[in-house]
């Protein structure tokens, strides 16, 4: 029964260890990730509004998103700004997109990564 039960506990062990070695590989695969949300026109669509360092065809309604990282050093700055802007501004043209579940959670965490490599 022991030996049954500390089996999986080593296997859980090794897959921590494995992704703790692979965290910077693992980081800029999700900040790539954010991108393509971020300049994809049925989802982020950002573009729009942003500039974005490597998008095409940006408008000019948002400000440039650059520098991100040091306007908001806390990303849950960004990931409230993301969730719903209307929260830090009632008359904000950008969407609420976590409150409108344009965006889930989990791709606004990866959004989030790539702009704060902005
Ligand atoms: C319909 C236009 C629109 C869209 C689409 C839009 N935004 Fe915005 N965004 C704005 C405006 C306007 C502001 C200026 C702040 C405000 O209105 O409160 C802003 C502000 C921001 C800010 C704060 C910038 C700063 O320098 O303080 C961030 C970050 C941001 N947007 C990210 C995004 C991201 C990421 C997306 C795509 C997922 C996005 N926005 C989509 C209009 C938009």
């Amino acid at each position: 029964m022991t030996a049954f039960l500390r089996k999986p506990a080593l296997l859980l062990a090794l897959v921590v260890l494995a992704g703790s070695a692979a965290r910077p590989a693992w980081a800029q695969s999700t900040a790539a990730e954010g991108q393509k949300l971020a300049f994809d026109r049925g989802k982020g669509n950002c573009l729009t509004c942003h500039v974005i360092k490597g998008g095409d065809l940006p408008g000019t309604i948002g400000p440039e998103l650059k520098d991100l990282k040091a306007k908001y050093p806390d990303r849950n700055e960004l990931a409230a700004i993301l969730f719903d802007e209307t929260k830090r501004n009632p008359q904000t043209m950008m969407p609420p997109f976590g409150r409108n579940r344009i965006l889930t959670e989990q791709e606004i965490n990866v959004i989030v990564d790539f702009l704060q490599t902005l």
